[in-house]
């Protein structure tokens, strides 16, 4: 999996993926993010996720503390969900918070996203018991690795 920058070649293609119908209320669109990541640059980082060389997903990191990176979004297109590519995907940006010497990932779920709850607790984040309007808090303490996720 390859995190790649949202360029001018590609943000059409990032803006056409989707979730399915019954996930939209767990994820803004990647339209909407995308305009956040212009607002708030530099701290937000809008990045296509890559399978070799198909475009399967998103991320939107956002960097407000130096110890944490903090994943604002992260979706899967509904094409390619359930090939354990949204693991795949947090392996990577667990090497990019890594390679930054940050210690924790950090995001927010919707408390009805069984999946991404699933997904999130089979990959070693925690809830913390803390709530931001409305969505769970869950973290991630970084052990260094030495491998890379780069497949
Ligand atoms: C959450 C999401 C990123 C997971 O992506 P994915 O590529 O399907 O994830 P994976 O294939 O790596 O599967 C993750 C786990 O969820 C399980 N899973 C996947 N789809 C599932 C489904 N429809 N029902 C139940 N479990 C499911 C998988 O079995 C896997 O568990 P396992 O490792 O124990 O087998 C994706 O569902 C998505 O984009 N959802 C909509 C947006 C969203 O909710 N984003 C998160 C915001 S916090």
């Amino acid at each position: 999996m390859r995190l790649e920058p949202v360029t001018e070649d590609n943000y059409r293609a990032v803006i056409g993926l989707e979730v399915h119908e019954e996930q939209r209320a767990f994820v803004a669109t990647n339209l909407k993010s995308i305009a956040d990541a212009w607002i708030y640059r530099p701290k937000l980082q809008p990045l296509a996720l890559f399978s070799g060389t198909d475009l399967v997903g998103f991320t939107l990191l956002e960097r407000d503390r130096p110890d944490a990176l903090h994943i604002a979004r992260f979706m899967i297109d509904r094409r390619a969900q359930g090939r354990g590519l949204g693991r795949k995907g947090l392996a990577a940006i667990a090497d990019v918070a890594r390679a930054e010497g940050r210690t924790e990932l950090v995001l927010t779920v919707v408390p009805g996203n069984a999946v991404a709850r699933g997904l999130y607790a089979a990959f070693g984040f925690t809830d913390t018991g803390e709530v931001d309007e409305g969505e769970l808090v869950m973290r991630h303490e970084l052990a260094p690795s030495a491998h890379l996720a780069d497949q």
